[in-house]
């Protein structure tokens, strides 16, 4: 591959779909995905292992998923309830561009609590007193 080619390859977007050959692990990347509140973004280090000539760039590039700041929500729980990664964000190696599967949206998240009998209590999304 031409040194050009290869940075006008760099300069697009992380792609799931690219790198599913490889079968990485979602935590390979996403580091605390299972243990933290966060599931934390991959610094430009890690692509740097397989890309040594990889260019700084803005990791994300955008944000796909977010909470608002009074709803509390941890990785961590729903990682020790075997809830999937794929259920709540879909088969992200088959995606050609990463998009919301579920939203995050206070009726998504009861009703899934409904169905997975765990808790719909306002205070385990919500301080309340504040
Ligand atoms: C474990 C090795 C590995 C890691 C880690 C890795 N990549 Fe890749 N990447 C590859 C391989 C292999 C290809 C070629 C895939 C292909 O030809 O379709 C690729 C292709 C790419 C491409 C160009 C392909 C395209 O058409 O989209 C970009 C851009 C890219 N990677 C960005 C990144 C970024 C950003 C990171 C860090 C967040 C990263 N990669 C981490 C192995 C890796
Ligand atoms: C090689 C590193 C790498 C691996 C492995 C990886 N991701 Fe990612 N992921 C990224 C990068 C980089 C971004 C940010 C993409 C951007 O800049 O647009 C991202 C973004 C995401 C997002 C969007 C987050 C948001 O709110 O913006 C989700 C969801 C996600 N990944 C889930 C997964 C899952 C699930 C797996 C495993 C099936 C996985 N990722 C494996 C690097 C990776
Ligand atoms: C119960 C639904 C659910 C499950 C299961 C889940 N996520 Fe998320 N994910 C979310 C929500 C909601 C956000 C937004 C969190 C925020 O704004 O703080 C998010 C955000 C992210 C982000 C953006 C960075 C961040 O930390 O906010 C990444 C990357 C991600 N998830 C990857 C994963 C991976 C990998 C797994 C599996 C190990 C996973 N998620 C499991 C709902 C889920
Ligand atoms: C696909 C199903 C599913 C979705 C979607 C989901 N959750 Fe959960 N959540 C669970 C399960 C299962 C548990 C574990 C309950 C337990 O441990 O008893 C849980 C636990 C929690 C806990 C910890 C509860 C406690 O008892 O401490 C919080 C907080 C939480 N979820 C917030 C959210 C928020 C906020 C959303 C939406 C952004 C969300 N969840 C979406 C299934 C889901
Ligand atoms: C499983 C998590 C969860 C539970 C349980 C929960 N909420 Fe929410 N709530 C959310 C999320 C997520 C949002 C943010 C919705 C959005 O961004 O669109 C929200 C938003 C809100 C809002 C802001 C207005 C709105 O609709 O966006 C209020 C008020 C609210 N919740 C009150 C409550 C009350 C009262 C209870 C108890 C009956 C409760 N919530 C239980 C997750 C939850």
């Amino acid at each position: 591959m031409s040194f050009t080619l290869a940075l006008l390859l760099f300069a697009l977007p992380f792609s799931h779909q690219r790198h599913a050959a490889m079968k990485l692990k979602c935590t390979a990347c996403h580091a605390t995905a299972e243990t933290g509140a966060q599931a934390g973004f991959p610094a430009l280090a890690k692509c740097q292992t397989c890309h040594p000539e990889m260019a700084e760039r803005k990791i994300p590039s955008a944000r796909v998923y977010r909470v608002k700041d009074f709803v509390l929500f941890a990785h961590a729980r729903h990682s020790q309830a075997k809830v999937e990664c794929a259920t709540c964000h879909g088969e992200v190696y088959q995606m050609e561009t990463l998009k919301v599967e579920r939203p995050v949206t206070m009726a998504a998240c009861v009703a899934c609590h409904k169905e997975r009998k765990a808790t719909i209590a306002c205070n385990v999304c919500h301080e309340l007193g504040q």
